[in-house]
């Protein structure tokens, strides 16, 4: 019977280098803690050791004894007793080691694994520069996985003809056996929940073994309605043999995936791909963060910024973080290492495997809708590329393939063209039209855009925000028009990343995110996709209304960010004016930005007693100052009108400068404050108040508190912003945050951290012990806040 023991605890590390100086530690393990920015790339490039007992009982002898590495960084040789059982050479897919031949039984055996994370190695992704960091370590987790001498090795489950009523699973199961003339029985029990809805069996003699389940009553698998079933297998000698030789389940999820020339299709409804690119880094510890980590990036990217897809650029990803995709219904293209460069033919080899490692190793998640066969914006290679695109094939022939290019009308093997179009640059077209990239007969989405073409950190001025808000809505508005042939569009990218120095702001950082590297929502860019889903109501405003962060103090238009019908400006508690979104400008997202340009509003009726006409003229007179200054925007026919007001208004001109001062500039006024209600069917659902800002608070927000430890440690991430007493971010406060834990956590990173653009964060972690432990958020200017964290230990 197939058994899983984790082996994550007691590895005792080293550099290759510097033997002497061991430590022990717990996996996911970085092989060296980097700081936030502005240190040597070469930091991590180095060999290392992890080393470790493992007592193999005697009755384990007559089985197959697998080690199970699920990530690597990034060319790794197993020893076991001293004795090379395997070399692997891909730092983002699992492997198996058996290690029977090498291991005695009834005894203390030793792992030794020799990690190579040089960026010289001859694989996939190395070779050249490359846009983001790549770590090193056992980053993921290891397990050592015991199965009788009979047992089943893989089991593949396609959904078929998922939209009919002729729906079925067709299972290939691969079956490992001593004897193959001996006919032995596979039971199929389909499970909803706890509860077995289905059951087959076959006999059989086959290695391999194609069953297809009859399962209309199946519900399907649908990003709102993300529906999975558990496929029990049981292999055994005789029928009904409960005992059986071995027993795996397999999640599963009915859909069925198209990509066509006019779109994507899920379950024949077509659906227009609203995502973001993911790098799997966090700071400090890089690629090494645990399953609840994992986890939460594909709820922020579901549920947080409302996308309904994901890549995974550029490479695998965790098996955690795709767990949670297909439980929340987050769709996913993912893809095989690489960045631009191909290398030699053992490189290619390489590349080769690790399509097929990417393919057999994720083929049962139900969110991943399309293979990436290709390096990351390579040159063409036509027998590489014919190869690659066979291989997946080869092993899933239920899914589409791609890869992405930035090179238009490259020769398309694939079912789908990816293309990173990066031709908006603020005042133009959002994409290209598909018919300057490939041919209208293909299926095609845009795979990037903006990323380099605009680098926004969260501490850049309001204009740099604002703009870098309105790129994201015109390429996403751009690419969901119905009928432009493309499948949707994945931004570049979902969260500030570190890089090499040939790339990102001299510090190590691209600041290409629409979150900070904490997971931080930056203003504006966040909201452009959080906005568009219903789930939940959404209010951003991209200013903080300070006249002293635009030229000239002219405070240029304000965008509002909502799913809400419209917006109530209030000025000091009167009403103002109310805001539509702006369909003109962004007609196909679902809800398209507010802009503010009228702070003046029905105030000069209302607390004027001004005619509606004159209200009116004064206003457009302003409005046109605001934009462009005196002499460019008074227009004739507006001085004629402003000429008539002076006369029916009986307003002299030091009062009309009144007028201007107390509604137009503000300056010297009592304190400003401009209100922002967002409302849905009637009803106020968010509201922004913007205030001048006297006091400094800690606005604090874990994602979890109640930490598990399970296979391994668990990780709480905990996001930071600096806020007024109504709640907005002060951008600008620098100030330094303390981090104190006690009890049974640990800290990740520095216990000093500063504010950058009002946001920071940090990251918990459990020690092995059970019990209670607080983290201390301090800065010098706000109360102090206390977390309490729980820690409780269950079966992994
Ligand atoms: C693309 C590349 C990404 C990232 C991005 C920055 O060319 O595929 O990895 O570097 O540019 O905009």
């Amino acid at each position: 019977m197939f058994n899983r023991i984790y082996l994550n605890d007691d590895w005792t590390y080293y550099r290759q280098d510097t033997p002497e100086q061991t430590s022990v530690v717990r996996l996911p393990h970085t092989n060296i803690e980097l700081p936030f920015n502005y240190f040597d790339e070469k930091l991590y490039q180095f060999v290392s050791v992890y080393e470790r007992k493992l007592f193999l009982p005697e009755d384990y002898s007559g089985k197959h004894c697998f080690l199970r590495f699920e990530g690597a960084g990034h060319m790794a040789q197993v020893y076991v007793n001293g004795k090379l059982a395997e070399n692997h050479y891909c730092g983002y897919t699992e492997f198996k080691v058996e290690i029977n031949r090498f291991a005695t039984f009834g005894a203390e055996n030793t792992i030794r694994v020799v990690l190579d994370a040089r960026e010289s190695l001859n694989e996939p992704p190395f070779g050249y520069v490359i846009d983001y960091l790549t770590y090193g370590g056992l980053y993921r987790e290891v397990s050592l996985e015991v199965y009788e001498p009979n047992y089943i090795q893989d089991v593949f489950v396609k959904p078929r003809n998922v939209d009919s009523n002729i729906k079925t699973i067709e299972v290939e199961t691969t079956v490992v056996a001593e004897d193959y003339h001996r006919p032995f029985h596979l039971t199929y029990d389909i499970y909803d929940g706890d509860i077995c809805i289905q059951s087959y069996e076959v006999e059989s003699v086959d290695a391999v073994n194609n069953n297809t389940l009859y399962c209309a009553d199946l519900e399907n698998w649908d990003l709102d309605h993300p529906k999975l079933y558990e496929l029990r297998v049981r292999l055994s000698e005789g029928s009904k043999d409960v005992t059986g030789w071995d027993y795996t389940k397999v999640t599963f999820g009915c859909r069925m995936v198209e990509f066509k020339a006019d779109g994507f299709y899920l379950n024949g409804k077509k659906i227009k791909l609203r995502g973001l690119n993911r790098h799997q880094s966090y700071p400090y510890v890089g690629y090494a963060m645990p399953k609840s980590v994992q986890e939460l990036d594909a709820r922020v990217l579901k549920q947080e910024l409302g996308l309904n897809a994901v890549r995974t650029s550029h490479y695998p990803q965790s098996q955690h973080f795709l767990n949670e995709c297909d439980r929340i219904g987050l769709l996913v293209f993912t893809e095989a290492p690489g960045w631009q460069y191909i290398g030699d033919a053992s490189w290619k080899e390489k590349h080769l495997r690790n399509v097929k490692d990417m393919v057999q190793q994720n083929r049962n998640h139900p969110s991943i809708i399309l293979w990436g066969v290709r390096i990351n914006e390579s040159q063409d290679d036509d027998e590489l590329y014919k190869k690659a695109n066979e291989v997946a094939h080869k092993y899933d022939d239920t899914r589409p393939t791609s890869g992405v290019r930035y090179i238009q009308y490259s020769h398309l093997y694939e079912d789908v063209f990816a293309f990173n179009d990066f031709s908006h640059t603020g005042n133009n077209a959002g994409v290209r039209k598909k018919a300057s990239v490939t041919s209208p007969k293909n299926p095609m989405f845009v795979s990037e855009y903006n990323g380099h073409m605009y680098p926004t950190k969260a501490f850049d001025d309001e204009p740099h925000r604002l703009s870098h808000t309105l790129r994201h809505a015109n390429v996403v508005n751009d690419a969901a028009a119905p009928n432009n042939g493309l499948a949707g569009s994945f931004g570049w990218c979902m969260a500030d990343y570190n890089t090499h120095k040939d790339f990102g702001s001299g510090d190590k950082i691209c600041y290409h995110g629409v979150l900070d590297m904490f997971r931080n929502p930056k203003i504006g860019a966040a909201a452009v996709y959080s906005s568009q889903s219903d789930a939940q109501p959404v209010l951003d405003v991209t200013s903080s209304m300070d006249i002293g962060e635009w030229p000239a103090g002219r405070l240029g238009d304000v965008y509002v960010l909502t799913n809400a019908d419209y917006v109530n400006l209030y000025k000091n508690g009167d009403f103002v004016n109310r805001f539509y979104p702006d369909k003109d400008t962004w007609k196909h997202l679902n809800h398209a930005p507010i802009k503010i340009d009228d702070y003046i509003g029905y105030l000069l009726e209302s607390k004027e007693g001004m005619s509606k006409e004159s209200a009116e003229t004064f206003r457009k007179a302003v409005q046109g100052f605001m934009k462009g200054g005196v002499g460019g925007v008074l227009k004739p026919t507006l001085l004629a009108g402003l000429a008539k007001m002076l006369v029916t208004e009986k307003l002299t001109v030091k009062q009309i400068e009144q007028l201007v001062y107390q509604y137009v500039t503000n300056w010297g006024s009592d304190a400003t404050v401009y209100r922002f209600d967002a409302v849905r069917q009637g009803s106020v659902v968010k509201s922004i108040t913007k205030a001048p800002c006297n006091t400094v608070h800690l606005a604090v927000n874990p994602d979890h508190t109640d930490l598990v430890e399970a296979a391994t440690y668990d990780v709480a991430t905990v996001r930071i912003s600096a806020v007024s007493e109504e709640g907005n971010r002060l951008i600008y406060l620098n100030d330094p945050v303390t981090f104190e834990v006690s009890g049974n956590l640990e800290l990740i990173g520095p216990a000093c951290v500063p504010l950058r653009g009002g946001v920071t964060g940090t990251y918990v972690k459990t020690t092995g012990a059970e019990g209670q432990g607080t983290l201390t958020i301090r800065t010098e200017r706000a109360e102090p806040v206390v977390l309490t964290f729980t820690v409780r230990k269950e079966e992994a």
